[in-house]
């Protein structure tokens, strides 16, 4: 397995539209393990393939206590969604950046596993966002981009000056 990349906002390569996954082969296995690895590694608990410029419609997600309970969605597609709730959400791409975001409450959500077995799951809470999220990344879609204007470019140029520092 392999530490990927992370891409952080503002860069423009988070703005393109993943394809779908045509096969369930084993470089789509590698990239599943190796963006588990990413995720991990960098104590998050979603990452979409978009993140570590892949633009293929993959997800991985951890969302329980422990971190042991990897989720995998390939080609994922939204079937239902019912609701809406705000919660605070940041991204890898987006680091040390916290902010609300409205979102549908539950959802039912239909995707690959990562034996490209299809499944159908109901989510909701912290799990629901979690997955709107990921899926949004698969659109080219950052979730400061719900935040206004004025704090959009308030993070832009807060990222942009941090990338500055550390290079
Ligand atoms: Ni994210």
């Amino acid at each position: 397995m392999a530490l990927l990349p992370i891409l952080h906002y503002p860069d423009p390569r988070l703005h393109t539209r993943a394809t779908p996954v045509g096969n369930v082969d084993d470089e789509i296995r590698r990239l599943v393990d190796d963006m588990a690895q990413t995720m991990r590694a960098a104590v998050g608990i979603g990452l979409a393939a978009t993140q570590v410029n892949v633009h293929k419609r993959v997800i991985v997600l951890d969302v329980s206590e422990d971190q042991q309970h990897l989720q995998v969605f390939i080609n994922p597609r939204l079937v239902s969604s019912e609701g809406s709730v705000e919660r605070e959400e940041g991204c890898l791409s987006v680091p040390g950046i916290y902010d609300q975001v409205t979102r549908a409450e539950s959802i039912v959500v239909e995707a690959l596993d990562r034996d490209g077995k299809l499944f159908t799951l109901r989510a909701e809470g912290l799990l629901a966002t979690c997955i709107q999220h990921e899926m949004d990344h698969l659109e080219g879609k950052v979730f400061v981009e719900y935040l206004s204007q004025l704090k959009q470019n308030r993070i832009k140029n807060k990222l942009r000056k941090r990338a500055r520092e550390t290079l």
